[in-house]
């Protein structure tokens, strides 16, 4: 079965439709630029664009950076605050004649990596962090997702987290990995007092580095890379959506 997934980004959406037995993109992937100011309309017009590249009438998940109540908008921390309250699954319908899945793009990013990448099989507490313009999180319990947790906004050292353990901190204070990883360590040892995970597993765009910071990090939970890495997003979203068609279309 095929699902197209589109993840919305500060800077992009992209999408690609996904084989969700096997998690891979059965066409290249399609990329638009976000509009600024990165409004609701504006947004979905550019999701239609996606779709329509695909010509798709299919299942269809969406992700967003934000937390995701029943296709209800609740925060816009790194997207427009128009977005706070906003109806996404009504939007989308309207402007694009989608019948969508909107989830949170850091829960569909650790739905990926629990069925495909480096979470795929392992029980007890795993919690996926997403380090790039901010800090997303996914939290799993033997496999199931605990939605819209949010930890990437911790307070750690009277600090939101994001302000310094996200890859835009790094980026932007012009930090060097050692100096970096200290933070994320900081961060992730926070994390482990509250959740006492089994498994953490680092995603974003930042992970294709990971040998620069991982080794440095000690904390008592192991550590390791995401493996789905970009298309995370996408095939997430897709897995997302296919849960929710009921069983007889299958
Ligand atoms: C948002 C989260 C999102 C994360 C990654 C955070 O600022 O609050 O909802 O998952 O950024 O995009």
């Amino acid at each position: 079965m095929k699902v197209l997934g589109i993840d919305i980004g500060g800077t992009g959406i992209k999408g690609a439709p996904v084989d969700v037995a096997t998690g891979r993109l059965t066409a290249p992937r399609y990329r638009l630029l976000t509009p600024r100011p990165a409004k609701p309309k504006p947004v979905a017009e550019v999701v239609a664009e996606v779709a329509a590249h695909f010509c798709w009438r299919g299942p269809l998940g969406i992700t967003l950076p934000s937390v995701v109540k029943d296709g209800v908008v609740m925060t816009a921390a790194n997207i427009d605050r128009s977005w706070i309250g906003t109806d996404a699954r009504a939007l989308f319908a309207e402007t694009a004649g989608l019948r969508a899945t909107v989830l949170n793009d850091a829960d569909a990013a650790g739905i990926a990596e629990m069925t495909f990448g480096a979470g795929k099989g392992r029980r007890g507490v795993v919690v996926l962090l997403t380090l790039g313009t901010g800090i997303g999180s996914a939290v799993f319990l033997d496999g199931k997702l605990l939605p819209n947790t949010e930890i990437g906004h911790l307070e750690v050292k009277g600090k939101d987290a994001e302000e310094r353990a996200s890859d835009r901190a790094r980026r932007e204070k012009k930090w060097k990995w050692k100096e970096w990883s200290k933070h994320v360590e900081d961060y992730l040892e926070h994390v482990e007092a509250l959740l006492w995970p089994d498994l953490f597993i680092i995603g974003g765009g930042v992970s294709k580095k990971h040998e620069k910071f991982l080794p440095r990090i000690r904390t008592r939970t192991p550590v390791v890379p995401a493996k789905t890495l970009n298309e995370a997003g996408i095939v997430g979203a897709a897995l997302a959506a296919r849960a929710e068609v009921p069983r007889r279309k299958r």
